[in-house]
């Protein structure tokens, strides 16, 4: 049993935020929780709905930094500027849908409105890309329905089973 703690990054997408317009809230709460769960994070991005600029970061975050997973939040819903979905699509090899599953089903039970989330995730590489939607609260929701299960894809996808913390 080894000490290696997962390297995340964190992804806030929001014109507002990243204009200046909005302070982030949910950033900072996915950093709280990952790190109380043991992850490290390495990286935290602002950026605008910008589908180009989402891609270029997603893959460099994948390809350079070679973090193990990146969360993302906001631009899951239905707003015409919303693409984060798309753009983590654009970058991924594989489908993981069942995360993405996991999270709508886990919240469909304490809101309806959870079933507008658009949110993918997606495996580039060795990096797990997990969306998250863009609210401090859904991203509180949505993650505890998942942080418990994450460790096992992880090890398998990174090859790093038995040397995990956890
Ligand atoms: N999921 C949970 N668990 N709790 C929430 O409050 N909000 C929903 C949904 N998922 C929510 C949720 C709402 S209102 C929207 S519009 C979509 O996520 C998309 O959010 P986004 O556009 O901020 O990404």
């Amino acid at each position: 049993m080894g000490t290696y703690r997962w390297k995340a990054a964190v992804v806030t997408l929001s014109d507002k935020g990243a204009a200046g317009l909005r302070e982030d809230l949910s950033g900072p709460v996915l950093c709280d929780m990952i790190t109380a769960s043991g992850y490290d994070v390495v990286k935290k991005v602002l950026l605008a709905d910008d589908f180009e600029e989402i891609k270029k970061c997603l893959c460099q975050l994948c390809d350079e930094d070679k973090v193990d997973v990146i969360f993302t939040t906001g631009g899951t819903g239905l707003s015409p500027r919303d693409c984060t979905p798309e753009a983590t699509l654009a970058v991924a090899h594989r489908n993981v849908p069942g995360i993405a599953e996991a999270m709508r089903l886990s919240s469909l039970k304490i809101t309806p409105r959870a079933m507008l989330s658009r949110a993918a995730s997606v495996v580039r590489g060795q990096t797990l890309i997990i969306n998250l939607p863009g609210s401090p609260k859904a991203v509180r929701e949505n993650l505890e329905a998942i942080l418990p299960t994450l460790d096992h894809g992880l090890a398998i996808l990174t090859g790093r089973d038995g040397e995990c913390a956890r």
